[in-house]
């Protein structure tokens, strides 16, 4: 195995790369995610820990936030009273008599979900010390986090202290979301308590340095740190080990958080962190097993395609059905830990394939939401249920209507909250891919059947007869530069395939589960009026569509507007909205990401015969700025099924540098969830052609890069394993 294959590298420290690195090594198991900030700190960090499902609305802020929580990293080293550190107080790098960093070295091993950074140091007194921190989330006991240090005294007899600390004076930028707080320090365990001032929410941390020397406890503010000091002697070396464990009212009852945190602590500590890491271990080479990728003949595809699944792995929830993967996933304060369709059509489907129980898991959140979509649906004057464009925990619509304050103090309406629909549509999607790929009969007929139909009764609500045909005003698509017109293709033409998908789930109800289709049928009130109306707009919906082009229109009047020729707008880093301004861009065929394209990503050939497919990338393509990180894997997908191999792999190296080499310029937000779960899907879906045959079976169809040699990887189909490989030239192993 090449390790450099499966471990984020930096070497030596890239003080410039700060934040895009903070989010780079970002450790997780699915229940909490702490970013790569340094145990000691660093000027500028932005350290956060983010457990699922906290959000919080503080007094003045615009929105709900996903709240971070108390900082639990903090360990902190004097080496004979000379601060660990990597800079001085004036920002610039250690000079003598401040001590010198002699060298740095950080690695994220994605197979184990371990962290770790080597640095040698030399104290003012001239003793060196060789520092090395590990950290894992556990990914077996997931309200622990392990972090170890381990002094090594490779000069001289340095005296050590170390300060281990519990940082509850922690915010959302300027937003503070945590009150109540109480601080305990007892003995070598700290504990802190505290209260979200809005939501209610309760945390309970409890943490214990072990260390084989006496220790210190005591809280200073309202945070508790311990300390330990002891002397080495030259060449040896000592392991402190730090457990914290985290617990909310999600979890236990308020009155019981702190009690069962340490509870847990100490049963942590018994065990010992042999135990705990290779407990750890194993369920990641569990995770691995079936959500590993193999490419050979492209080394930066392999590691991109690790790096991805490694961070939705850390991201996604495990054992909890009440919570999704932010569009930042939970490494940064990006989108406010907010679920967009990022989820649905772009996360999911490689945990459809991949970790079903987690797919389940995330369409289950939906499930429980359905109080809130059917709040926004009568909101609005429809029926059934709307899904909010940003969603939080408790399932309404929280998308900002405005924007921050811009430079000049104005702020910009934000219409996806009222007029980004097909959300709905999206998650109906995935509820159906899901189903089909799993079998997951129980599923369907408890719960995703009334996700599909309630969203079918409110677009039977939402679309508008008018001379003779069906119509859907005022809409966002995809293209979100396109704010508010009428009948855009992508909406138009998957609400009728919704409106299909509805009326055929209805029909497998009546006969597979009579008793759930009487239950939905009388619950959602689908009169055999309201299904007759179904079928008329899937005759008659407006699909606008160019007859003599033969192509599909974005919407109407786009081709009146300014053409600009996106392709000579090269190289830039930045959008080409953001080059000529939003008025001007708005009103010109600059396309955000992809519209039509997506639609050819959903609905492949279902959705026009090849030539039309073609005619359509060759219109969208060169008006597609790709400000959006969702765009390029959806364009390398459909490239590779158009077999246009150049734009393919153009498209994927694009959507694989968002995050890793930080083209987008916004990594230090967080991980960009959607353009991940897209890279695979390009993989997957585009360069391997997986699909379901006419008969529902699995088969592939690849279109590999001509320098790829072969691609091998697990997929679940109907709860088996299947192992699947491809090579070029072609040959597809038969399915296992
Ligand atoms: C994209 C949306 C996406 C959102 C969150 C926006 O910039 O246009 O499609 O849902 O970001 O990732």
């Amino acid at each position: 195995m090449l390790r450099r294959l499966w471990e984020l590298s930096e070497f030596p420290f890239h003080p410039e790369k700060l934040n895009h690195y903070e989010t780079l090594f970002t450790v997780g198991n699915g229940y909490m995610a702490m970013r790569g900030t340094f145990e000691e700190g660093y000027p500028g960090e932005i350290a956060t820990t983010l457990v699922h499902g906290i959000y919080n609305h503080a007094a003045g802020a615009l929105v709900t936030d996903l709240v971070n929580a108390p900082n639990p990293l903090p360990l902190r080293l004097w080496i004979d009273g000379t601060p660990f550190r990597l800079v001085n107080q004036h920002h610039t790098a250690l000079q003598p008599p401040d001590g010198a960093v002699l060298g740095y070295r950080r690695r994220l091993q994605l197979d184990h979900g371990v962290l770790i950074r080597e640095v040698l140091f030399r104290a003012a007194s001239g003793s060196i010390v060789r520092v090395v921190f590990e950290r894992f989330a556990s990914l077996h006991d997931v309200h622990l986090l392990v972090q170890r240090v381990r002094i090594t005294a490779v000069d001289g007899e340095p005296e050590i202290r170390v300060e281990s600390r519990l940082d509850t004076d922690v915010t959302n930028g300027e937003v503070r979301h945590w009150g109540n707080i109480q601080a305990e320090a007892d003995g070598a365990t700290l504990a802190v308590q505290a209260r979200t001032n809005q939501s209610g929410y309760v945390l309970g941390m409890a943490s214990r340095l072990i260390s084989p020397y006496p220790a210190e406890a005591r809280v200073e503010g309202e945070s508790p740190l311990v300390s330990s000091t002891f002397r080495l002697r030259q060449e040896e070396a000592v392991s402190l080990d730090k457990l914290t464990v985290v617990y909310t009212n999600r979890d236990v009852e308020a009155d019981r958080v702190l009690d069962t945190a340490r509870r847990h602590l100490q049963a942590s500590v018994a065990a010992g962190c042999e135990q705990l890491r290779s407990a750890h271990e194993n369920e990641w080479a569990r995770y691995w097993d079936t959500s590993d990728v193999q490419i050979e003949g492209d080394d930066y595809a392999q590691f991109a395609v690790r790096f991805l699944m490694y961070h939705l792995l850390i991201a996604a929830p495990r054992q909890d059905e009440r919570v999704s993967i932010g569009a930042k996933t939970l490494s940064g304060l990006g989108y406010k830990g907010h679920v967009f369709w990022d989820t649905e059509l772009f996360i999911v489907p490689p945990l459809i394939l991949t970790q079903p129980q987690i797919a389940r898991n995330l369409l289950m959140y939906r499930y429980h939401n359905l109080p809130g979509a059917r709040n926004k649906a009568r909101a609005n004057g429809y029926e059934g249920a709307m899904y909010p464009w940003e969603s939080t925990d408790t399932g309404e619509e929280t998308t900002p209507q405005w924007s921050d304050e811009q430079e000049d103090g104005s702020r910009i309406r934000i219409w996806t909250g009222d007029t980004e629909q097909h959300i709905s549509t999206d998650i109906a999607y995935a509820v159906l891919q899901y189903w089909r790929w799993t079998g997951d009969d129980d599923f369907m007929r408890r719960y995703g059947a009334e996700i599909v139909l309630d969203t079918a009764v409110f677009w039977g609500s939402r679309v508008e007869a008018r001379s003779g045909r069906y119509e859907i005003s005022q809409q966002i698509g995809p293209d979100e530069y396109h704010e508010n017109i009428d009948n855009s293709v992508f909406t138009n033409r998957m609400v009728v395939w919704h409106l299909e998908q509805a009326l055929q789930l209805l029909d497998w109800l009546r006969s597979s589960a009579p008793d759930d289709a009487a239950r939905l049928t009388a619950v959602l009130n689908l009169t055999p009026a309201r299904l007759d109306r179904w079928r008329d707009i899937i005759q008659k919906m407006y699909i606008p569509f160019d007859d003599e082009r033969q192509i599909h229109i974005q919407f109407p009047g786009f081709f009146d507007m300014e053409y600009i020729p996106v392709q000579h707008y090269q190289p830039r880093a930045v959008s080409v909205q953001a080059i000529l301004g939003h008025k001007r861009s708005i009103q010109s065929q600059v396309i955000k990401q992809a519209d039509v394209v997506m639609l050819m990503a959903l609905l492949g050939d279902e959705l026009a015969p090849q030539p039309v497919l073609l005619n359509n990338w060759n219109t969208y393509y060169p008006r597609t700025d790709h400000g959006s990180s969702l765009s390029p894997a959806v364009h390398a997908w459909v490239a590779a099924r158009l077999g246009l191999d150049e734009a393919a792999y153009e498209m994927f190296e694009h959507a694989a540098g968002i995050d890793l080499e930080n083209n987008k310029g916004n990594v230090r937000d967080g991980i960009h969830g959607a353009a991940s779960g897209g890279l695979w899907q390009a993989l997957i879906f585009g360069f391997c052609g997986l699909h379901l045959d006419e008969r529902g079976e699995p088969a592939l169809d690849p279109r590999l890069p001509a320098h790829w040699k072969r691609v091998s990887f697990t997929v679940y189909y109907r709860g088996e394993k299947r192992r699947l490989a491809v090579t070029n030239p072609v040959m597809v192993t038969p399915m296992a």
